[in-house]
Formats: structure tokens, C-alpha cells, sequence
């Protein structure tokens, strides 16, 4: 019977090893022991942007991403958008399991009552410029949260783990209203417990002067479906930021804020607000083939399409699109929509996008939804944030859990200089600019 096993010959010496396959991968330490002699170091492997290299075992989310699968705890993503709720979908992806009646009105319970922040947040809120980005106020008062809950730092200890699973999937939403209202000059609205988690939200956000805000259900439930389609995507690059945080045993707050961080890029999260810039720019149906052409030439890119693991549609970008019809319905048509379907037309025509296999991703139409509902664009990756930290506390729990996990330290291929001796600086040559160029060693 095949072993799994592959067995390599390094032709520097002649030597063969048998390095053992387990699940689809060796483990690149065995790599060490290949080396012509052994008082030298033995292999790496090189895999910049970690593409091709799995950093941890989980079970919380699976891509598939030649067939275009999600699966959340093995539950197919389409399911859970038509028949889940976020706040059940959370549950899911922290506990591991769907909640029966019982365990999920402890959980809602749970999550509501740390919905309401510290009142200095609010004086922290209000320090930041009129402009400020709500995303880099997010940042901030995620990271804040490290000094109101000091306890936090008992991250090997379950009850603190939970606790502080659920203060930030509770508050995320008031933060993110809270960033949204400072940046509009709009009093705080405090959360209503008696509404729906994403009622709740909505409200924080739109209520004016109304005693009690109604959220119209067909956009309640359409932010809930976003939030669910948002909640967990594997090893992405936010999450990849949470865990390396949380390796050196850090608050979750303080590695949530690094998840933010990482978020707020335009090549990750906040690729749904640069999706409305660009059609924005192009602004009429017959300027796409100009803005393809630069996409082509590499001299922009074309937003909210593509995927390092989609080969295929990402299965949200579809169920979103679906979405944003039924919200239009409520909300009045956005006018970019019509731009944005025949800008994905055209691209998945073209043989730069379809060699490429390039296609629509969850970011390519979840701004046309927001903007519909009267957000401003630099929103959009706020919600993205509030939906993901069910998944960013599942993976905290997990790095925690794993007895294989320890501080994340990623080696090296050193291309700098050879030793050098100091020279004074009396005579010294004028120094090679290096901070800009591609360094002259790769
Ligand atoms: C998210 O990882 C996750 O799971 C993320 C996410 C999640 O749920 O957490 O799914 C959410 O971040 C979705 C992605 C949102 N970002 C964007 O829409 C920004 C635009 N997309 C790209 O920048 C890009 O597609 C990435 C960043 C998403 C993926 O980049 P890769 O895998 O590193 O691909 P690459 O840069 O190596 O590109 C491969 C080729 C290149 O061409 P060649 O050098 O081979 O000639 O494809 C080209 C790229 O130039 N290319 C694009 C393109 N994306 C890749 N060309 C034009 N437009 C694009 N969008």
C-alpha cells in the first residue's frame, strides 16, 4: 500500500530522507534535517505571504476554494444565510455547535447585557479629529478596552476567555455606532437591549429624535445576512494578524485591534469602500473598457474581484448580489449596480481575468448594500469588523487550545550585507539609498 511519505534526495549529498505526509502536508521542521553536514543548518522553506504554508490545524472555517465551498463548523454558508441569524451563526462559530433554545437565550442574554461601553470611551471617542477614519477609531478603542478590562490577561483561564468573548462580540456595535455618530456630530445613542442584536445596531446608528427606533425588517435582516457572510473566513489576513498577537499570550482586545488593523487595508477589508470608489470613477457604463485596460497594465486594480484561495465565485459575492435587489426594493435602486454588473460582465469576458481566475469576492458588492442604507463608504469595513469577531475569538480560543501553538516567529532569508567594520565619519562615501529600492541582494 502507497505510504504516505515522500522521500527527497538532496543532491548535494546523495542523502535520501523520508519526510511523513499528514493531512495533505509535511511538517516543514522535518525540513531541518536535510544539510550536507551536520554542523550546518538544515532546509527552510521560503513562502512568502505564507501561500502555500498552513500555520495551525482548525476546525472553526473551511474554504474550498476550486469549487467555491464555505463551510462554517461544517455548515454550508448558503444555509446559514437563508435559515441562521448572526447571533446564532456566533455561537456557532465560537462554540463549535448549533445552541438549542436554552444555551442560545443565555447567549443572546449574554451577549446584550455588554453591549453598553465605559463612559470615557466616549471622551476617547470624542479626542479624535472631526475626519477621523472610523476604522482607525476602531483600532483605538479596541485596543482601549485592554486597560478597562485588566482580567483580560488571563487568557489561559476558560471563564475569562468567555467573558471576554462575549464583552466583544457584544460591543463591537456600539463602538462601531459610536465611531459613526462622532464622525457625524450626532449624539451617542446607547444601546436598546429590547431589539434584535443587529436592530440594536441599527439602531445606535440611525436613531434621531424618536423615543424608541423601529429598524425596518428588510434591512434588519439584510445587515444580519451580511454580518453572517462576514463572521469567518479562515486563515485571512486579519485573522492571521489575531493569532499572531494572541501567540505571545496577549489581551484579546489588544490582538483584536491588530485583527482591525489588518482589516482596515484596502487589499483585505476595506476593499468594499475603494469597490465604490472605483465605480465611482468610472461613473458611466461605456468608460469600463478604459478601466479594465489599466486594470490589465497592472496600474490599478480592479477591486473587490479576486481571492488567493477562490478559483472559482466566492459563494458569498453571489448571495450578497442577491441581496442587494431585495434591499433595493426598500431602499430605492443605488445607481452603481448597473455599473457594477457590467463591469463583472465584461472582466469575467476577458482573458486577462478568466486566465487569472478572477472573479467577484464578498467585497465586490456588500458597498452598494450600505451605501443603499445611507452608510458612508469609510463604514463599510467597520461592519465587516463587527461581523469577524466571532471569528477572530473562535481562532483566539483555538491558538490558546492547541498544544501544538507557541509564539509566532517565522524565520528568514538573510540577503543583507556580510560583516562590515565601522568606519568614522570623516571621510565616509555617501550612503546608497536603500529605504525605497527592491533590495539589490534578491
Ligand atoms: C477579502 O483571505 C481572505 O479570506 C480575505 C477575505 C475574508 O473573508 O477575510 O475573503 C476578504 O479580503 C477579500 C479580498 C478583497 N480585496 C480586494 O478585492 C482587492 C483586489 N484584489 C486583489 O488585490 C487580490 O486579488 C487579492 C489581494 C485579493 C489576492 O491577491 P493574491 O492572491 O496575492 O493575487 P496576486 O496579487 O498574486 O495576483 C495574481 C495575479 C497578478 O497578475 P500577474 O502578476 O500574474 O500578471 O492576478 C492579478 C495580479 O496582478 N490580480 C489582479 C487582481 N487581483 C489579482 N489584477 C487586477 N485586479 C485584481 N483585483
Amino acid at each position: 500500500m502507497a505510504k504516505d511519505a515522500l522521500t527527497v534526495t538532496d543532491e548535494r549529498s546523495g542523502a535520501r530522507y523520508e519526510l511523513a505526509i499528514e493531512r495533505g502536508a509535511i511538517r516543514a521542521t522535518d525540513l531541518k534535517r536535510i544539510k550536507p553536514r551536520d554542523d550546518e543548518d538544515g532546509l527552510l522553506s521560503y513562502d512568502p505571504a505564507l501561500a502555500n504554508t498552513a500555520i495551525c490545524k482548525s476546525a472553526i472555517g473551511f474554504v474550498d476554494g476550486d469549487r467555491g465551498i464555505l463551510r462554517y463548523r461544517g455548515y454550508p454558508i448558503e444555509e446559514l444565510a437563508e435559515k441562521s441569524s448572526y447571533l446564532e451563526t456566533a455561537y456557532l462559530i465560537v462554540k463549535g455547535e448549533l445552541p438549542d433554545e436554552h444555551h442560545f437565550a443565555m447567549w443572546r442574554h449574554n451577549i446584550t447585557t455588554h453591549s453598553m461601553v465605559h463612559e470615557n470611551i466616549k471622551k476617547f471617542m470624542d479626542g479624535f479629529r472631526y475626519d477621523a477614519h472610523p476604522m482607525g477609531m476602531l483600532v483605538g478603542t479596541v485596543g482601549a478596552l485592554s486597560t478597562f478590562y485588566p482580567d483580560a490577561k488571563h487568557v489561559l483561564d476558560l471563564e475569562s476567555r468567555r467573558l471576554q468573548t462575549r464583552r466583544l462580540i457584544g460591543k463591537m456595535p456600539t463602538l462601531a455606532a459610536f465611531a459613526y455618530r462622532r464622525s457625524r456630530g450626532l449624539p451617542y445613542v446607547y444601546p436598546d437591549n429590547d431589539l434584535s442584536y443587529t436592530g440594536n445596531f441599527l439602531s445606535m446608528l440611525f436613531n434621531m429624535t424618536e423615543l424608541r427606533y423601529k429598524p425596518d425588517p428588510v434591512l434588519e435582516r439584510t445587515v444580519d445576512v451580511l454580518f453572517i457572510l462576514h463572521a469567518e473566513h479562515e486563515q485571512n489576513c486579519s485573522t492571521n494578524a489575531v493569532r499572531c498577537v494572541a501567540s505571545a499570550r496577549t489581551d484579546p482586545y489588544s490582538a483584536v485591534a491588530a485583527g482591525i488593523a489588518a482589516l482596515y487595508g484596502p487589499l483585505h477589508g476595506g476593499a468594499n469602500e475603494e469597490v465604490i470608489r472605483m465605480l465611482e470613477e468610472i461613473g458611466t457604463v461605456d468608460r469600463i473598457p478604459e478601466y479594465l485596460k489599466g486594470c490589465k497594465t497592472g496600474e490599478r486594480r480592479l477591486m473587490g474581484f479576486g481571492h488567493r484561495l477562490y478559483r472559482n465565485y466566492d459563494p458569498r459575492a453571489r448571495l450578497i448580489k442577491k441581496l442587494a435587489y431585495e434591499v433595493f426594493e426598500v431602499t430605492g435602486k443605488n445607481p452603481l449596480i448597473d455599473i457594477a454588473i457590467e463591469l463583472e460582465r465584461q472582466a469575467l469576458d476577458d482573458e486577462y481575468f478568466v486566465a487569472r481566475k478572477l472573479f467577484p469576492n464578498l467585497d465586490y458588492y456588500s458597498g452598494l448594500i450600505y451605501q443603499a442604507l445611507g452608510l458612508p463608504m469609510t463604514m463599510f469595513p467597520v461592519l465587516f469588523a463587527i461581523a469577524r469577531t466571532a471569528g477572530w475569538m473562535a481562532h483566539w480560543a483555538e491558538l490558546i487550545r492547541d498544544p501544538e501553538q507557541k509564539i509566532i516567529r517565522p524565520r528568514q532569508i538573510y540577503v543583507g550585507e556580510g560583516p562590515r567594520a565601522y568606519t568614522p565619519i570623516e571621510g565616509r562615501p555617501e550612503p546608497i539609498m536603500r529605504e525605497d529600492a527592491v533590495s539589490r541582494f534578491i
